[in-house]
Parts: C-alpha cells; sequence; structure tokens
C-alpha cells in the first residue's frame, strides 16, 4: 500500500517537472494545508497566493488545496519531500516523524507566557537555526504563522488535571504532547486533523486539544460539551517548500516569492488572534459547548502536573535547543 502510494507520488511528481518544462507555462506551486481556508493558516495560504501571483507578473501560478483535500497529516510532509507538492505550512507540532524532534520544544506545556515570547523564538536565532535543520532532509523552512493558545476540549467539564483521567484524547504527531497527556492521567491518541471531527462525533476519543479557530472551523464545537480557556500550550506553523524546487528557481522569481511570503507572513501573524477571538465568540454564542476559565490557583495545579513533561522530554528535544530557548527568553 505504502509502496503503491510512494509510487503514485513520484508520478505525480514526474508529471510536475515535465509540465513545467513546456515552454511559457507558468511554474505551478502546489501548497496543501488539512485546515478551513477560513482560518489564520487558510487565509495566510491565500494572501500569499493572490501576492505570488500578482509579484511574479503570472510567472508563478500557487493552487491552494485545504482541508486535507490533497493529502492528510502525514502524507502531506511524504509528498513534499517527493516533490508532489511544493509547499506546506504543518504545525510545528508535525516534525518530529520527520526526524526533527526539536520543534517539538514549541509544544512544552507553558513554555511561552504570551505572544511576545514567542516572536524571541520564531523571529530570532533558535528559529532561525531550526529551519535550518530541515534543510538534509529536502526542505527549506522560509517562515513561522502563528494559530494560537490551545484550549482543551471533552464532553465532561475539565477544571483540575484530576478531570483528565482515563479520557481518550486526540493529539498531533508530537511525543510531548503525548507526555502531556500522560502527565494528565489520560489517554492520547495520535490522529489526522481531517479525522477527529468523526472521532468526536462517534466516541473514538472523549477529547482534544486545539486553538479556538481550528475547533470552530471544523465543527468540534458541535461534538464538545465542555472546553477549558487554558492556554496551556501554542500552536503555529513552519512554512516549508521542497528544497530542490526553491533552489531551481529562476533568481527574480525567487526574490518576488520571498517579497510574497514576508507579506503574507506579517497579515497572518496579524490577523491570528482576531480570528481565534471571533471563533471562541461564534462557539460561545452557540450555547453547544460551554467554556470554561481557570482561577489562578486552579492554573497553578495546571503547571504543576505538566511541569514534569519538560524533563521527561528533554533528551528527546536536545537540552541544547531548550538551553537555547530559555536563554532567548531571558531565563
Ligand atoms: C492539528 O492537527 O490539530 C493542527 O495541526 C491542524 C492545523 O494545521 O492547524
Amino acid at each position: 500500500m505504502k509502496r503503491i502510494f510512494a509510487a503514485g507520488l513520484a508520478a505525480a511528481a514526474l508529471c510536475t517537472s515535465a509540465a513545467s518544462l513546456a515552454q511559457d507555462a507558468p511554474i505551478i506551486i502546489k501548497f496543501s494545508h488539512v485546515v478551513s481556508p477560513d482560518t489564520p493558516k487558510g487565509k495566510g495560504a491565500d494572501r500569499f497566493k493572490q501576492l505570488a501571483e500578482q509579484y511574479t507578473d503570472g510567472k508563478v501560478k500557487v493552487e491552494v488545496y485545504p482541508n486535507s483535500q490533497l493529502y492528510k497529516d502525514k502524507e502531506e510532509l511524504e509528498a513534499l519531500q517527493l516533490g508532489a507538492v511544493q509547499m506546506l505550512a504543518p504545525s510545528l507540532a508535525k516534525f518530529g516523524p520527520l526526524g526533527v524532534r526539536e520543534f517539538e520544544v514549541f509544544d512544552l506545556p507553558y513554555v511561552f507566557q504570551n505572544k511576545e515570547d514567542l516572536r524571541k523564538i520564531t523571529d530570532g536565532e533558535v528559529g532561525q537555526g531550526l529551519l535550518d535543520k530541515l534543510q538534509p532532509k529536502g526542505i527549506t523552512g522560509l517562515a513561522y504563522w502563528d494559530n494560537g493558545f490551545k484550549i482543551m476540549s471533552a464532553n465532561s467539564p475539565l477544571q483540575t488535571p484530576d478531570d483528565f483521567l482515563g479520557l481518550k484524547m486526540r493529539i498531533q504527531s508530537s511525543k510531548v504532547l503525548e507526555s502531556q497527556m500522560k502527565a494528565l492521567d489520560a489517554v492520547p491518541q495520535v490522529m489526522a486533523f481531517s479525522e477527529v471531527y468523526q472521532a468526536l462525533q462517534t466516541g473514538v476519543v472523549d477529547g482534544t486539544e486545539n486553538p479556538p479557530s481550528n475547533m470552530y472551523t471544523q465543527k468540534m464545537h458541535e461534538v464538545q460539551k465542555h472546553a477549558t480557556l487554558s492556554n496551556h500550550g501554542y500552536l503555529g506553523y513552519a512554512v516549508i517548500v521542497n528544497k530542490k524546487f526553491w533552489d531551481e528557481l529562476p533568481a527574480d522569481v525567487r526574490a518576488n516569492l520571498e517579497k510574497a511570503m514576508d507579506e503574507a507572513t506579517t497579515y497572518a501573524n496579524d490577523i491570528a488572534q482576531q480570528e481565534n477571538d471571533d471563533s471562541l465568540a461564534a462557539m460561545r454564542a452557540s450555547g453547544k459547548t460551554t467554556f470554561h476559565e481557570l482561577s489562578d490557583a486552579e492554573r497553578q495545579e495546571w503547571i504543576a502536573a505538566l511541569e514534569p513533561v519538560h524533563k521527561e522530554m528533554a533528551s528527546r528535544i536536545g537540552q541544547s535547543t531548550i538551553d537555547a530557548v530559555n536563554s532567548a527568553l531571558g531565563r
């Protein structure tokens, strides 16, 4: 099955390069992602398309495929490496299976107090250093895009760490997230994003975590009775391209695409908070999910319960990456 899939991807890659040889044919960038067009990432991808086509005077055509239309989480990374798609923006929690475990530092619970902390990493040397680690995998990292801080949801209230006992919680493919759920005595289950709604609806899993924009646009609030505004962790993206494709672009085209990416990045990061605020407001208005806040004392309990994750995951992430993050955050 896997072999057939890989052969299919290779054939698709061949067709793409043959097509781009045709004279005057535009260079095609297939940009695949797993969320709704109506999210920070979806809107960022659409803005990149618009700017890229404008700045290259139509020499480049960007085809955006949202909602896992082309590939699911794991497949899309394989497809990128094989050249069947050229651009993706996977969540930072999805780089572990590629062998770049250092990205899981972003998943550590309560590691960032706010977006200013986060920017110190993504806009600084640590962020660039992490993107550089993708090069040997045939991938070039172009930018970091925000989504937001995550909330926890289930069909029962999640007010204290004890409330997670035995709950099956869907996670992304990150060992740090697995350790986080285990620290809460929940049962983590890795699952592709495209399958989460149905798994919640049918009770295959009891709950999950995501920023409000993802929860709302996937209609998860229709199948989750409770959610806690815990902001216990961050979900954001690295925009990545197939390195060979990128390196072989004519220099002027690449420069224009970089300009388009810079502007799309500013746009995506500017709208992310508002998108999440609007999604939360819409879910509250629907009355389907009850949203819970944490008191300071409850928040301290969550922090204490999740503290062991940092130590347990240090060797996986790499102490030098953790030290570099702490030092950039002035800790
Ligand atoms: C998830 O799988 O929960 C997220 O990574 C989806 C996304 O891309 O925001």
